[in-house]
């Protein structure tokens, strides 16, 4: 989960008039080979953060650097209770898990000499999800770079971080991809070049001076760039050496807001096409045409890099399935405005699309609309815009405040909600193959740290033994999933609410 209040100027307080209505549907109403899971990262849920060889990431230098208690330090201490979670997933039917690998824990430092304690853990993880019939699917890249990486040529800002990437990525492929099928290169990417790289959010740099000096308005095309090539990299080496033995897919993941007119004026609707341009286009296009879309190009000039036509090659064609981050719906209006000196990088982003983007949601308030037809919308258009590659929804959830605790009903409706939408785009010809709730259990979050929580499973983190409690969300899930649940909305929240569904409740 990443940083809403990107957009987020105020919020909305419209009327929801166009939630649509979700006929009842079961499990068994998805494909068969469509796979629900639930999902965490490396940073946020492994703790032992200098472990068996583990060196920090930039991940670990903001947490501490923000003084902000210790950070990851300790999570969920999934390090060493993996197998707990595990037999947690399996008591719910999971069907995947979605997690990442720390690239300092594999490398430390960032490359070579491997770190076998490091190889150990993940491989055990695997083995055990293997054991109980849950499917893994992994991230190589979750915000966490080798801290000496940053410190040696700036990471993803430099053109080094093609190779080294690559690298990481040959040594995930050759040790777990006899088990692994579903690999993402790197989470969220837009999302994250944007707020690491244009704002200066956590963890990257920002050098907010101007634009004729190379700063911050061009560090997030040349990061997002330098992403593009190394995801290219990385999935044009497992087609060469892996793919036919190992029969896996690699995909790019982006943060994918739902983006709809602010009014039904023209201009609004044009604004919000500049807006899927730079939202969506700016990595899809180049993924699956080879180059950055006309409406970038036109206004960014100079400050978007180029990409040579044999780059190009590479690029097209290497996300066998588009990974998509989904929480929210944007509404869009045109505001075109100049950037300002001095730079608020806050507004870099939102002054290139010449839009303001007004959210439905907000963390930090804790409203959180569902507007599942606004993730019915975004896959519509993949399917039209972009070939109807797979797509899997890699995170979707609502963040509550996390002592409250176990009757989480509006992240139970949230995501009943969004299930149904992926339901009615998959009927209307979307090609999407998988749905993972963030998350698996309460994270060290990117905001709000331990305070807010996305977990449908509650982790006491006062408790020594950071014991797992399932929400209600998790007993609805799990009722779900083994096809005990045909959702027909009111009913079934409320005969959970009264009977415990599952019976796991213990606090
Ligand atoms: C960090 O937090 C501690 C405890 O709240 C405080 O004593 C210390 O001064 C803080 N350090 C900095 C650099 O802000
Ligand atoms: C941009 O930065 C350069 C070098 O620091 C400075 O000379 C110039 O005046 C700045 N331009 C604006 C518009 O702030
Ligand atoms: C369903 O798909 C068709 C064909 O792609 C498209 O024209 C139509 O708008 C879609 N309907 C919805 C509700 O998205
Ligand atoms: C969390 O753990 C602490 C310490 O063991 C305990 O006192 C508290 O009741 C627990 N809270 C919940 C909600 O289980
Ligand atoms: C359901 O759980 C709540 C607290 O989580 C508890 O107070 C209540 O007694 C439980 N109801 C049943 C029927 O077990």
């Amino acid at each position: 989960m990443k940083h809403l209040s990107l957009f987020s100027s105020f919020l909305l307080a419209i009327a929801l008039a166009t939630t649509s209505h979700t006929d009842a549907f079961t499990r068994n109403d998805f494909p068969k080979e469509f796979i629900f899971g639930a999902a965490t990262s490396a940073y946020q849920w492994e703790g032992a953060v200098d472990e068996d060889g583990r060196t920090p990431s930039v991940w670990d230098t903001t947490s501490h650097c923000n003084n902000e208690s210790v950070g990851g330090d300790i999570a969920c201490d999934g390090y060493h209770k993996y197998k707990e979670d595990v037999k947690l997933m399996a008591e719910m039917g999971l069907e995947a898990f979605r997690f990442s690998i720390s690239w300092s824990r594999i490398l430390p430092n960032g490359r070579r000499p491997i770190n076998p304690k490091g190889l150990l853990f993940y491989k055990n993880l695997i083995k055990e999800l293997l054991i109980h019939g849950i499917e893994p699917h992994v991230t190589l890249y979750h915000y966490d770079l080798p801290q000496s990486l940053e410190d040696e040529y700036g990471g993803w800002t430099n053109r080094k971080i093609i190779e080294d990437f690559t690298a990481f990525a040959d040594v995930c492929f050759r040790e777990f991809g006899e088990d692994v099928k579903l690999w993402t290169t790197i989470n969220e990417a837009t999302i994250f070049a944007i707020s690491s790289y244009g704002q200066g959010i956590k963890f990257g740099h920002c050098t907010p001076t101007n634009c004729s000096t190379g700063n911050s308005c061009m560090e997030t095309y040349i990061a997002g760039h330098n992403m593009l090539l190394a995801h290219a990299s990385a999935s044009n080496l497992y087609k060469l050496k892996y793919k036919s033995k190992q029969r896996g897919s690699v995909g790019l993941s982006i943060f994918a807001f739902g983006l709809s007119p602010y009014t039904n004026s023209i201009d609004d609707e044009i604004a919000t096409e500049r807006a899927k341009a730079f939202l969506f286009g700016w990595m899809l296009k180049p993924l699956v045409f080879g180059d950055y879309p006309d409406e970038m190009k036109r206004t960014l000039g100079s400050r978007l890099p180029v990409f040579l036509a044999e780059e190009s090659e590479q690029v097209k064609g290497s996300s066998d399935f588009i990974g998509i981050i989904h929480y929210m719906t944007l509404y869009v209006t045109n505001r075109p405005y100049p950037l300002v000196f001095p730079l608020n990088t806050n507004k870099v982003f939102s002054a290139d699309i010449g839009a303001y983007m007004i959210s439905t949601g907000n963390s930090s308030s804790f409203t959180f609309e569902p507007t599942p037809w606004g993730l019915e919308g975004v896959l519509e258009y993949l399917k039209q815009s972009y070939n109807n590659l797979p797509i899997y929804i890699l995170e979707n959830g609502r963040p509550m405040k996390h002592d409250s605790m176990l009757q989480d009903t509006p992240r139970l409706v949230y995501i009943q909600a969004y299930i149904g939408a992926v339901l009615n785009a998959i009927k209307n010809g979307s090609d999407t193959r998988g749905y993972f709730v963030w998350s698996l259990v309460d994270l060290y979050e990117i905001e709000g740290g331990y305070k807010l929580s996305f977990g449908i499973n509650y982790v006491n983190f006062s408790d020594s033994g950071l014991k797992r409690t399932p929400k209600l969300s998790a007993s609805w899930y799990t009722g779900f999933l083994n096809g005990a649940i045909d959702v027909a909305s009111q009913d079934i929240i409320t005969q959970l609410q009264q009977n415990n569904f599952s019976g796991s409740f213990s606090v």
